[in-house]
Formats: C-alpha cells, sequence, structure tokens
C-alpha cells in the first residue's frame, strides 16, 4: 500500500457483487479492506486476489454483531488509520413471504443485516471517514425498494411482494438519503446504487432467468465509489449510471 492509495471497506466482500467490487477497486490501485463475517470464506477470497498480484486485505466484520463491527473498526484505526471508501454491500433476503405470511423473524433478520447492519457499520466508520479528503459511502440497495415503483401498480415488478427485502431496501434508500442530509456540510458523500439483477448466490438457490454478471453491477458501485465530484451525494443510481428517483 502506497502513503497515497485510497483506502475502501466493502462489506460482504468474499463473494458475489462484494466480491467484483473489492477486485476492481483494488484493480484501480485502491488499498481494499475486504469484509468478511467468516473468516474462512473471506481468506480464500483475499487469497484469489491477492495471486492475481491485487493489495486486498481480510477485516472480519459481521455486519449484525456489533462486536465484529467495533472490532474491524478499531483494526482500522490501529492500520491504516483512515478510510476513503465504504461500500455497504452486505446484503440478504431470509425469505420472500408476501405481506400476509411474513413471519418477524425473516423480516428481523433481513433488516438486522439490510438496515440496522448499515446504520452500525456507517457509524462505526465515520470516525476514519471524517479523516478523508473525499469520502465516499456507497450503500447498495435494489430498485425494489424505490418507492415510485412500490406505489406503481404498472411498474414492473409490481406484483412481487416479499415484504421483508422490498421493504429493506426502501428503508435503506431513506437511511442513505439521512445520512447524506446530516453530511451535507462535510467532505463525505453518500449515494445509493442497484447493481442490477446479478447472477450470484443471493437468496440461495439458482439465479433468476435474465440475471446478468455481477462484475457488472460491481463496476457501477466502483464508479460511484471513485466519483470525483463532491455534489453528487443523497443520490440513487443504477448500475450503469442512470439516475433512479427514490
Ligand atoms: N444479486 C442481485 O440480483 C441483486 C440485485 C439488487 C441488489 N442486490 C444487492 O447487492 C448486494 C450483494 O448481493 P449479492 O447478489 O452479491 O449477494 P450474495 O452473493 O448472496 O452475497 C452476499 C454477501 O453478503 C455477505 N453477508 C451476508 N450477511 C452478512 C452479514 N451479516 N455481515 C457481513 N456480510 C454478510 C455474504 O457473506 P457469506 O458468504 O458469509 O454469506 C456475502 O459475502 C446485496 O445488498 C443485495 O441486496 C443484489
Amino acid at each position: 500500500m502506497t502513503e497515497t492509495a485510497k483506502v475502501a471497506l466493502v462489506t460482504g466482500g468474499n463473494r458475489g457483487i462484494g466480491y467484483h467490487v473489492a477486485r476492481q477497486l483494488a484493480e484501480a490501485g485502491v488499498h481494499v479492506l475486504l469484509g468478511a463475517r467468516d473468516l474462512d470464506r473471506g481468506r480464500a477470497a483475499v487469497a484469489a486476489l491477492a495471486a492475481d498480484g491485487l493489495d486486498v486485505h481480510l477485516v472480519q466484520l459481521d455486519v449484525t454483531d456489533a462486536a465484529s463491527v467495533a472490532a474491524a473498526a478499531k483494526a482500522i484505526e490501529a492500520d491504516p488509520g483512515r478510510l476513503d471508501i465504504l461500500v455497504n454491500n452486505a446484503g440478504i433476503a431470509a425469505g420472500f413471504a408476501p405481506p400476509s405470511q411474513a413471519s418477524l423473524d425473516e423480516v428481523r433478520a433481513t433488516y438486522e443485516t439490510n438496515v440496522f447492519g448499515v446504520i452500525a457499520t456507517t457509524n462505526a466508520m465515520l470516525p476514519l471517514l471524517r479523516r478523508s479528503p473525499a469520502a465516499r459511502i456507497v450503500n447498495v440497495t435494489s430498485v425494489l425498494g424505490a418507492m415510485h415503483l412500490l406505489t406503481d401498480p404498472t411498474a414492473r415488478w409490481a406484483d412481487l411482494t416479499p415484504l421483508a427485502y422490498r421493504s429493506s431496501k426502501a428503508a435503506l434508500n431513506a437511511v442513505t438519503v439521512l445520512y447524506a442530509t446530516e453530511l451535507r456540510d462535510t467532505r463525505i458523500t453518500v449515494n445509493a446504487i442497484c447493481p442490477g439483477l446479478r447472477a450470484t448466490g443471493f437468496g440461495g438457490g439458482s439465479p433468476p432467468p435474465g440475471a446478468g454478471d455481477p462484475a457488472e453491477g460491481a463496476a457501477g458501485v466502483v464508479r460511484l465509489a471513485l466519483h470525483n465530484d463532491d455534489g453528487v451525494t443523497g443520490r440513487f443510481f443504477n448500475y450503469d449510471g442512470t439516475p433512479y428517483r427514490w
């Protein structure tokens, strides 16, 4: 790592979109801290990236575990002592039940990762991000959480009613805007991005038909993480850079 290299933390970096975000940030010369809740899975991901000569280091980070989040912040504080980019990528769908059949366990589990985990991680990392001359927080959300689509019965996916996931991403979108508003007069921008439908292990089972390459979704996340415009904050983008309505 050089003194001037940007430092990024990617949550859920051991597989799926997060893995490609970690890879592409490292390829862009960023010193990447790859967050993984499971150390063995994290080590395997870091080894694969290191084999390609990439500057990636493992940080144990379960975003639902307060002790893990605090320990990760402490480890980064010790070395390298700052953070320029936080990608809140870790996300789950603990189930796909419609509202009338959703269990509170399913909803709570989904919110623990997709909403509370983002808040816990962001707040723990903010002191480190405040040391950056131009910090970027990128929240990986989904267009499935966009209120303008949720409220349009003619919209694509209008009949898709998994309560926990869609509402968790709507909450994450609101969380994104509220952080951006509070941090407006700082050097930290906060934006949300939908990576598009991707062939990953998300939700278990086989990827849905039409799911694309996770690397393509990751490229959009990386562009937003590396953007130079401090005025771009509190915004929602598709992976190709198209602005989305909330
Ligand atoms: N795939 C899509 O089509 C799609 C579309 C729109 C949005 N997204 C969003 O994109 C993000 C990444 O999804 P993906 O498709 O890459 O999913 P994925 O392949 O299932 O990967 C999810 C990653 O998050 C990690 N993770 C889960 N819970 C965690 C926790 N409590 N703490 C830390 N890490 C945790 C997983 O770790 P383990 O390996 O330990 O489980 C894994 O590394 C999610 O936020 C998802 O909602 C995905």
